[in-house]
């Protein structure tokens, strides 16, 4: 294991160290914005395996080995997902498992949202369904959402020991080690056990439930509800290309600014996800900001 300044140089540190330069890895679309960025800024490539709304943002073996080719090296697997809160269920996840394994493929498996899915939705870990991966998995976590301590930065990755020493001799070089108030912090945290968070776990259940119910009332949003994390994911393709308060908005992203702009609102348009036409919206907020959130967008698009 090696205990990284948050989960994002763990990312980081790991594809410096898998891949050479041309080195190919599936990333299925919507990604998460560091993902593409880390693998290229290691000299890698990454190949985009759209997931389409229709099939819950979810692929199936057949479109990843659609996009295999000699040069790929690994599978980037995230589940429950940022930006779609996409949760795979464990048949499925046996299936890309072994598929990765015959395949020769390391798989990178971020598992930061691991603590928040809802209704009868569980969570798996890839290796933990496929044990005979384990020898070619690495796995990504951290304290930032689980324990909601962003700003202390700790994270961590877990990988077979050749890997963790490599990734660490990297890491020595970069930045020495992480803060050992950070690191003692992350340890109270853990040590706590997960009480508090089934406790924000529960909180984040009540507001998926307070956003989905305000989503659905607006005309030309479309939000199937997610299965874990703690966004929502809707498409607002039946908005655009329209003049909306005054504005004329052909794309998520114009739609994007026109929130910011007149109702305050800040949300990611999907194409920072590399789907568009959709817009994220975290609700890892207070109650009370979210009803005004809320509240501002009906008074702007109702
Ligand atoms: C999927 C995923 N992985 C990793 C991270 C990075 O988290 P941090 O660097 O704060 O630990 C994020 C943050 O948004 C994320 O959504």
């Amino acid at each position: 294991m090696l205990v990284t300044s948050g989960t994002k140089q763990a990312v980081a540190h790991a594809f410096t160290t898998l891949l050479d330069p041309g080195d190919e890895v599936l990333i299925t679309s919507p990604y998460w914005v560091t993902f593409p960025e880390a693998i290229l800024l290691a000299g890698g490539v990454p190949v985009v395996v759209p997931a389409d709304e229709a099939r819950g943002f979810r692929v199936s073996v057949d479109d990843l080995e659609r996009h295999l080719t000699p040069r790929t090296k690994a599978l980037l697997f995230v589940s429950p997902s940022n930006p779609t809160g996409a949760v795979y269920p464990e048949a499925r996840m046996e299936e890309i498992g072994k598929w990765a394994e015959e395949r020769g493929l390391w798989v990178v498996s971020d598992e930061i949202y691991q603590h928040f899915t809802y209704g009868d939705v569980r969570f798996h870990s890839l290796p933990e369904v496929v044990p005979a991966i384990a020898d070619q998995t690495i796995r990504f976590n951290g304290t930032s959402k689980s324990y909601a301590m962003t700003g202390w930065r700790v994270g961590w990755l877990i990988a077979p020991k050749p890997f963790v020493a490599a990734a660490g001799n990297l890491q020595s070089h970069v930045c020495g080690n992480i803060s050992n108030v950070s690191q003692w912090a992350a340890l109270a945290a853990l040590r706590s056990g997960t009480a508090s968070v089934e406790r924000m776990r529960e909180a984040f259940a009540k507001r998926r439930g307070a956003i989905l119910a305000g989503l659905e009332r607006l005309p030309g949003f479309e939000c199937p509800p997610p299965d874990g994390a703690f966004y929502v994911f809707p498409s607002v393709a039946g908005l655009l290309g329209r003049n909306i308060a005054g504005r004329r908005v052909d794309t998520s992203e114009q739609l994007a600014g026109l929130l910011l702009d007149e109702a305050k609102v800040a949300v990611v348009p999907g194409e920072a996800f590399g789907a568009p036409g959709h817009l994220r919206f975290s609700y890892a907020l207070a109650d009370d900001q979210l009803e005004e959130g809320m509240a501002r967008i009906h008074r702007l698009l109702a």
